[in-house]
């Protein structure tokens, strides 16, 4: 039975006749068939924010529940695509109707003509229960894309197929309590609900970035949370996508959200470019794309995190690493605030519906280590990286401090440092990781035993010279003591040769943890040689002289194979302090 639109309102439609539709039902709008999705019922009238250009509809149009809620397509396919938010294949669109913009089209999300090959894992007459693995289709060369029984789904294998087949094929067939169940390649998920899993596990990986700054001093695990407030410019996107590109996550799931179309261009010409410095294979081939540009429908946006993260949580439950950025999630919360004032719901802080911070949490709740479901023991993961964009920069806002209430690790943007280009423009002093402890053993094991030692005390270096600052600006340089002038030239050394990343340069794009260490510990080790070098007269203007200093500028750009040449240059910077200390 359809129901009939009584009212437009941008991207809002109330609908009347509509007694049978239920909350969070997909519905049909208008003749051209707009997706929508019902958020509010009252009597017999359902608000319905639509994900499509509401232009030309008007009272009288005819509306028809599908009575499913939004669900997104789960299935090989995904890797290398590009979504917008409710999971629409870009690409398709375009070339169907020549505009990213166009309404009603009815195109699957995964293709359905392509044959892939699926090898069996199970035989018949195997009991298999939810997530557990059915067989294997190598989606591409990094990806090996398990089918998974259906969450929820118990019972014998009737049948299982081996061969070529497409998502519209069926690959088994499950006698269930309930009667037999085909399975095919594909299954859907409701994107607002979390996929289940048995258990969260305390997160005790790093999701190692190869950003020295965040490997280093604010590292976040796999599995976990982190946000990227920042000012207009500041550096979100590129941290964003520098995490996209070298992370050491198995899958990827970007979403641009309400940001502009050239960012995201940028996405699509540069990732294709890029190898993984880990498989060689590039980078694209274990990336999902969903953008929701700023030029597109408002409503699309607020649904395209939960379309990001139900794809983010299916490669999870296979039993991967997953990593989820979103940028900028301030563009999400505004996408909110319209809805909610169209639905002309009380607002709360800045015109935010005061269920902003539940909606928030309940999103990066579904980050996670988890052990998946299935009678077989696995884990996987799903970090989740927010971009935060508050006007101004300003961090009193209703989203940024929300964001900080849930999230694990804070990267704060600084202008100032974004101003002297010193990217990434991440302040070493406001921010924070709450996961060191967790990741304290493996970091240790992986480089040095000293890891946190070093990693300690070159943060107090950066204190101090933060408190000394101070006092410069203040009486001049000149009245400080030797060793506190050292200290200044030490801070100065970990900020430009080893915090100073340069996104856009081959070598320094990305540093592998040891690399890391190595670099860290050569500065320290210099600080420390020139200490001992000043107790015994030496001056610091002789010892910044030496060639060492040349030598900390230029490390970052030492070839990861070279790494063994840290080794020299330590046993150079004894020599060179010994004969200045011995003249
Ligand atoms: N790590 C980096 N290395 C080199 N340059 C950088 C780096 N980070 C940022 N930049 C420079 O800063 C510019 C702005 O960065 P970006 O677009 O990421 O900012 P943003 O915070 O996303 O801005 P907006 O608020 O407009 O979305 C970049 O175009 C680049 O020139
Ligand atoms: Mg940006």
């Amino acid at each position: 039975m359809a129901g009939t639109i009584v009212k437009v309102s941008g991207p809002l439609v109330v609908a009347g006749n509509m007694q049978d539709a239920n909350m969070y039902d997909v519905v049909k709008v208008g003749r051209e068939g707009l997706v929508g999705e019902i958020v509010e019922i009252k009597g017999d009238l359902a608000s319905i924010q639509v994900y499509e250009e509401t232009g030309g509809l008007g009272p009288g149009d005819p509306v028809v529940s599908t009575g499913k809620p939004l669900s997104a397509e789960l299935g090989p396919g995904l890797i290398e695509s590009i979504f917008d938010g409710i999971q629409r294949p870009l690409d398709v669109i375009y070339s169907k109707t020549g505009s990213m913009m166009s309404r009603g089209v009815d195109v699957p999300s995964l293709r359905r003509d392509k044959k892939w090959p699926f090898r069996a894992v199970v035989e018949k007459g195997q009991k298999v229960t939810g997530g557990d693995i059915l067989g294997t289709v190598q989606e591409t060369p990094v990806v090996n894309h398990k089918i998974l029984v259906p969450p929820g789904m118990e019972g014998e294998v009737l049948e299982i197929a081996n061969g070529e087949y497409t998502n519209n094929d069926m690959v088994a067939k499950i006698r269930t309590s309930k009667g037999e169940v085909s399975v095919g390649l594909m299954q859907k998920w409701p994107v607002r609900k979390p996929r289940p899993y048995k258990e969260k596990l305390p997160p005790s990986l790093p999701l190692v970035t190869g950003q020295r700054i965040i490997d280093m001093f604010f590292p976040v695990a796999k599995g976990g949370t982190a946000c990227i407030p920042g000012p207009f410019g500041s550096g979100k996107t590129v941290v964003q996508h520098q995490l996209a590109k070298w992370s050491d996550a198995d899958i990827i799931v970007y979403i641009g959200c309400g940001e502009r179309g050239n960012e995201m261009a940028d996405v699509l010409l540069e990732f294709p470019e890029l190898k993984d410095p880990r498989s060689g294979q590039p980078l694209m081939k274990r990336t999902v794309l969903i953008a929701n540009t700023s030029n597109m429908p408002v409503a699309a946006r607020e649904a395209s995190i939960y379309t990001g993260i139900t794809i983010a949580e299916y490669f999870r439950d296979m039993g991967y690493h997953v990593a989820l950025m979103a940028d900028s999630s301030s563009r999400w919360a505004e996408a909110l605030r319209e809805m909610s004032g169209r639905l002309e719901e009380m607002p709360g802080e800045e015109g935010y519906p005061a269920y902003l911070a539940t909606r928030l949490a309940d999103f990066y709740e579904r980050a996670g280590l988890v052990r998946t479901i299935g009678s077989e023991e696995r884990t996987g993961s799903l970090s989740a990286i927010g971009a935060v964009s508050p006007p101004g920069g300003d961090m009193s806002d209703p989203v940024v401090q929300a964001t900080l209430k849930i999230v694990k690790v804070y990267w704060g943007l600084d202008a100032n440092l974004a101003y002297k280009r010193h990217f990434p423009a991440i302040n070493w002093l406001l921010s924070y990781s709450l996961y060191h402890d967790n990741l304290k053993k493996f970091l240790s094991e992986e480089t040095a035993e000293d890891f946190q030692t070093v990693r300690i005390a070159a943060m107090n270096l950066l204190n101090k010279e933060a408190e000394l600052e101070e006092i410069v600006r203040l009486v001049g340089k000149d009245t400080l003591s030797p060793p506190d002038q050292l200290i200044l030239e030490a801070a100065k050394s970990i900020r430009e040769d080893f915090l100073y990343q340069n996104a856009f340069h081959e070598l320094d794009a990305f540093t592998s943890i040891k690399k890391q260490y190595h670099m860290l510990k050569l500065i320290m080790e210099m600080y420390h040689h020139f200490h001992k070098a000043l107790e015994s007269g030496c001056a610091l203007s002789k010892l910044t002289e030496l060639p060492i200093m040349e030598r900390l500028a230029k490390m970052k750009l030492t070839e990861e194979k070279d790494i063994n040449l840290f080794e020299t240059f330590q046993e150079n910077l004894k020599k060179e302090v010994s004969s200045l200390v011995n003249k």
